[in-house]
């Protein structure tokens, strides 16, 4: 049987318990995600393999919903900010939401049909990601972005397209600021 349970949120620092599980993406896993992943080799010589983003969850056994944070790191290769893997959910029926604590970034989605959205990741904001839109959370902060999350335990993760064809769009530094561009190497 299931029991409730008041499970505290550390808005600042992600921090969720008690917990089930958590892990930590390095950057080396993420090399290939970005638009130059030569320069992410470049950065790791340079400030080592940092934790690029780690995810802590409340996943109750037999429960069918769960929640849980993500803490991105604040960086950049070359002009591109640091990013998440980008995933749709196994299941196309299964939508998400994201509600941002602290830090800026932005959530970069595309639907099936090729529609693209960004949502913009700052403290207090809500975002409605519906059911079979892939999305990308990227930081383009100076301090961690926290955000928590909560969706259908059994949505599950589908990396496998996102990995083969990547994202439609990009974050990038431009001019000093954020911008998103289409990506020239999406495999449409
Ligand atoms: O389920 C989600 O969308 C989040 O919990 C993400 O898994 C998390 O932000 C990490 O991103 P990704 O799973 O794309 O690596
Ligand atoms: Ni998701």
């Amino acid at each position: 049987m299931l029991f409730p349970e008041g499970v505290a949120i550390d808005g600042v620092t992600g921090a969720v318990t008690p917990a089930t599980g958590r892990y930590v993406k390095k950057l080396s896993a993420l090399r290939d995600l970005y638009a130059a992943p030569p320069m992410v080799d470049a950065f790791i010589a340079e400030h080592g393999d940092v934790d690029a983003y780690e995810v802590i969850e409340y996943r109750p056994d037999g429960s069918d919903i769960c929640f849980g944070t993500t803490i991105m790191a604040p960086g950049k290769i070359g002009d591109e900010y640091f990013l998440t893997r980008g995933h749709y959910h196994a299941r196309a029926d299964r939508g998400e939401v994201y509600y941002t604590q602290s830090g800026e970034g932005l959530l970069l989605l595309h639907s099936r049909s090729g529609e693209v959205r960004v949502v913009e990741m700052r403290t207090g904001v809500c975002a409605f990601i519906p059911p079979d839109w892939a999305h990308r959370s990227v930081n383009t902060g100076g301090t961690p972005l926290v955000f928590v999350w909560t969706c259908a335990t059994d949505a599950g993760h589908d990396y496998g397209e996102v990995a083969a064809r990547g994202m439609r769009q990009r974050a990038v530094e431009r001019n000093g600021r954020p911008a998103v561009v289409a990506n020239p190497n999406y495999a449409d």
